[in-house]
């Protein structure tokens, strides 16, 4: 269908200054929200985060613009502002940190792997798939710190949609900044489409930075708070990688024009897929204040640049984040690529067979893991508590979960204190001697 925010009417500016009540809105029930209602709570967020801290840059950078513009700009913060505390306050205060951290790595899991099968530039395709394969390894990893520290069934976050296994090991998610730059799209060919699909994830990713970085330190427990230190440095890399994807010579008047285009285009997917009719009041009124902003962007980048805003955001919606369960695909590609890793150039990704001997990976790897990887000491640890560490996926992909772990190990730069692919096959076998027994009530 054709949907034109450009032509569509948004809510009139002087409207969007809110009071402390509208603002606050009611936090959900964590045992009755939607998953993926919860996913769309943070992934807005999110974005409101990215919209709001762009303002400030482009008012601390740019000149040569006048001062009722400058005023526009700076209003447009406050209203991102405001929409951001309702958004990430809809979080209810009994939700852990942990139970929120595993939903922001389901966010990135289903979100990554929706953005890869609707995207039409292959190498940004190929690069939502690297990332994918790293978000559902820290899932996994999150899930056992889950388990033992607060006797959470991840399935109760996820609810079923995302599987909960093995992924490309966190420790080799680290990597020679010069790798994780990525060649840029073109400013000029990209589709409106790609633009807003990166800038989706982009936003996405830096909030779980943001979130990691705020609260790991919530937690005594030190290998836990070293395991939220170490995925939160590749959370950075994310930020690194998605960023490197955007053509830099984007003025700022037309990235303010994508990150307008993209605030609406994701409201617009919050307000079709919505089951929480509450929630999704607060959706419709935040498309109708971003399509204003839309305007008011499209004012600002016609009158500085002379140009239509058509040429670079097109005429029609897209839809970057229809959040459904993606077990299919993820499983297809993870099985394909776990090995995969990061070439030099910017251009391309080798297996770890591939990969040169000199590879500038290597000596990050073995400088940041060098006394132990925590990443890696979590499983060691839930095998006290559990036998064997927390997984939960269909029984087929259950049963490959050593060889995945075989393919997606490297041989050069592993922690020292690394589960290998044995010994987590006698974990399992233990796990399945003492079942029958723990069963047992008397
Ligand atoms: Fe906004
Ligand atoms: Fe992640
Ligand atoms: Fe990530
Ligand atoms: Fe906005």
């Amino acid at each position: 269908m054709t949907f034109n925010p450009l032509k569509e009417k948004g809510m009139a500016f002087e409207k969007q200054l809110r009071n402390w009540h509208q603002i606050v809105a009611k936090p959900y029930k964590k045992q009755k929200v939607d998953c993926y209602t919860r996913t769309r709570q943070i992934l807005m967020n999110g974005i409101e985060v990215e919209g709001w801290g762009f303002k400030h840059q482009f008012n601390r950078f740019v000149s040569s613009i006048d001062s009722k513009d400058k005023a526009n700009i700076s209003r447009l913060g406050r209203i991102e502002n405001q929409q951001q505390m309702t958004c990430n306050w809809m979080c209810p205060e009994d939700q852990s940190v942990l139970e929120t951290t595993l939903a922001y790595e389901q966010v990135a899991v289903d979100l990554t792997a929706w953005l890869a099968q609707n995207e039409p530039d292959s190498y940004v395709k190929e690069t939502f798939d690297f990332g994918l394969l790293e978000d559902f390894d820290h899932l996994y990893r999150y899930s056992q710190y889950a388990y033992m520290r607060e006797g959470i069934e991840p399935e109760d976050i996820v609810q079923g949609q995302t599987d909960i296994i093995t992924g490309r090991p966190t420790q080799h998610h680290h990597n020679c900044n010069g790798l994780r730059l990525r060649k840029h799209y073109d400013k000029s060919t990209a589709s409106p489409q790609t633009k807003v699909n990166i800038l989706t994830v982009l936003s996405g990713e830096q909030q779980t930075h943001n979130f990691y970085a705020e609260h790991g330190f919530m937690y005594g427990d030190h290998v836990l708070r070293e395991t939220y230190a170490e995925i939160k440095d590749v959370e950075e890399e994310h930020v690194t990688m998605y960023e490197s994807l955007t053509d830099p010579s984007e003025t700022l008047f037309e990235k303010l024009l994508l990150h307008e285009f993209t605030e609406v285009c994701n409201y617009y997917t919050c307000v079709e897929d919505e089951t929480d009719e509450k929630i999704k009041k607060y959706w419709e009124i935040f498309l109708d204040m971003e399509i204003e902003h839309l305007h008011i962007a499209a004012e600002i980048f016609k009158k500085y640049e002379k140009r239509d805003p058509e040429e670079v955001i097109g005429s029609n919606i897209v839809i970057p984040c229809r959040f459904k369960s993606q077990k299919a695909y993820v499983q297809k590609i993870l099985e394909k690529e776990i090995d995969k890793r990061l070439a030099p150039n910017g251009k391309y990704y080798n297996t770890i067979d591939e990969i040169p001997k000199d590879w500038a990976s290597y000596p990050v790897q073995e400088r940041v893991s060098e006394i132990s990887a925590p990443s890696e000491n979590c499983i060691n640890i839930v095998e006290f508590y559990h036998d064997r560490d927390i997984i939960k996926a269909n029984e087929n992909l259950e049963n490959k979960e050593v060889s995945l772990l075989k393919k997606g190990l490297q041989k050069t730069a592993v922690a020292k204190n690394t589960v290998f692919p044995e010994k987590l096959q006698n974990m399992i076998e233990k796990h399945e001697e003492r079942k029958k027994i723990k069963e047992k009530i008397i």
